[in-house]
């Protein structure tokens, strides 16, 4: 039994709060809201309640977890800061508590299944007020990944999080609907600053603040060599149904148009306000994603589940102008579609 613990998302009370901490403190798991998406939480210095997450999530041991902790002056609990002071104080004054994660080389006493076995350990400082009290009730740094089986896409809701994790979890505090909609940034600082996923924070920002940043390339993301973040796996954050995506560019509406014209069985439609105009006639189930960035990112996983939950056979869906939050959302898509991208 997976109990649902309603809690105010700006205050939460505090006797539901010690109840969850409690259920950490006993090595068991608590799904999470925070700004970006859901978490599923545990013990992050306890290996048990670490397995744990990856046996409800059937995630590969080979991807590590992300440490929430509630300030980036917890950050030398579990990683090694030095002569990287300097680069994670900037960061922090600017980005946190936020949608960035930082990759750090780690402290011993983390454990070897929250980095997958390897010598760096990812910090994060959540920006939600239930998340930051989960942390300070529990008294630990909590190991989260997003609340969903793996490869689905990432739950910004209570009810996603049940729909994945019902009964495979002891509890989910219910917050509401998470305010960001993708994943943080995740930026390495081991060696050069390497961005390793785009997410709620832009590259365009952190470049402006520490200079360049350097990306992944395309031998990574094309899975040709090992993955520095699993995260960047091709198949992820999938609904069910076929993602049909059309690349950005010139004479988008034609061939929106004509991929809607070529799908077979039933359709869903995952498009910006404006371009839904382009499909009037087209019989299909409708989301209607918004205009900006900010409103696609907090509606795109929903629109994912719910266009599953109609029962689409297809989603089509297009990518956008790829700089700030564009990017994520790109990425996000891309790998949706498992790489699958309907050119010119
Ligand atoms: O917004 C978020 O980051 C959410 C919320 C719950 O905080 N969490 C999240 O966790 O998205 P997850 O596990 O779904 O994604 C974590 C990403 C993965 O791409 C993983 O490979 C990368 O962070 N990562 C974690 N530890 C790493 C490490 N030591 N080195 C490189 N990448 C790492
Ligand atoms: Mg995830």
């Amino acid at each position: 039994m997976t109990k649902t613990l309603t809690v105010n998302p700006t205050n939460p009370d505090p006797a539901t709060m010690l109840e969850a901490a409690r259920i950490i403190g006993r090595g068991g798991l608590v799904a999470f809201p925070t700004e970006t998406v859901y978490g599923l939480g545990a013990n992050g210095l306890d290996t048990a309640a670490v397995g744990r997450i990856f046996a409800a999530k059937m995630r590969p041991s080979s991807d590590p977890l992300i440490l929430h902790v509630s300030s980036s002056d917890d950050f030398a609990q579990v990683a090694v800061l030095n002569g990287l002071e300097g680069i994670v104080s900037r960061l922090a004054a600017q980005f946190m508590p936020g949608a960035l994660t930082l990759v750090l080389p780690k402290q011993a006493r983390v454990p070897l299944t929250v980095t997958a076995g390897g010598s760096s350990v990812a910090v994060r400082v959540p920006n939600h007020a239930v998340a930051l009290a989960l942390i300070a009730a529990s008294g630990v740094p909590i190991a989260a990944p997003s609340a969903n089986l793996f490869s689905r896409p990432s739950p910004t809701s209570a009810s996603a999080v049940l729909e994945d994790l019902a009964g495979r979890i002891d509890a989910v505090l219910d917050g509401g609907e998470t305010q960001i909609g993708v994943e943080s940034t995740v930026l390495s600082l081991i060696g050069a600053p390497t961005l390793l996923r785009p997410g709620g924070v832009a590259l365009e920002d952190l470049e402006a603040l520490i200079g360049e940043v350097l990306l992944p390339n395309e031998a990574v993301l094309s899975e040709r060599v090992a993955q520095p973040a699993p995260g960047m796996l091709l198949k992820h954050y999938s609904p069910r149904a076929k993602l049909l995506l059309v690349e950005h560019g010139a004479d988008l509406e034609q061939r929106v148009k004509s991929a809607a014209r070529g799908a077979t069985g039933k359709l869903g439609l995952l498009l910006p306000s404006h371009s839904l105009e382009w499909l009037l006639e087209v019989p299909a189930e409708r989301v209607d994603l918004g205009a900006t960035p900010v409103q696609i990112a907090a509606r795109l996983f929903a629109g994912m589940r719910a266009l599953d939950a109609a029962g689409c056979d297809a989603i089509l869906t297009h990518q956008l102008e790829g700089t700030g939050l564009g990017r994520a959302l790109n990425d996000r898509l891309f790998r949706a579609a498992s790489g699958n991208v309907i050119q010119g």
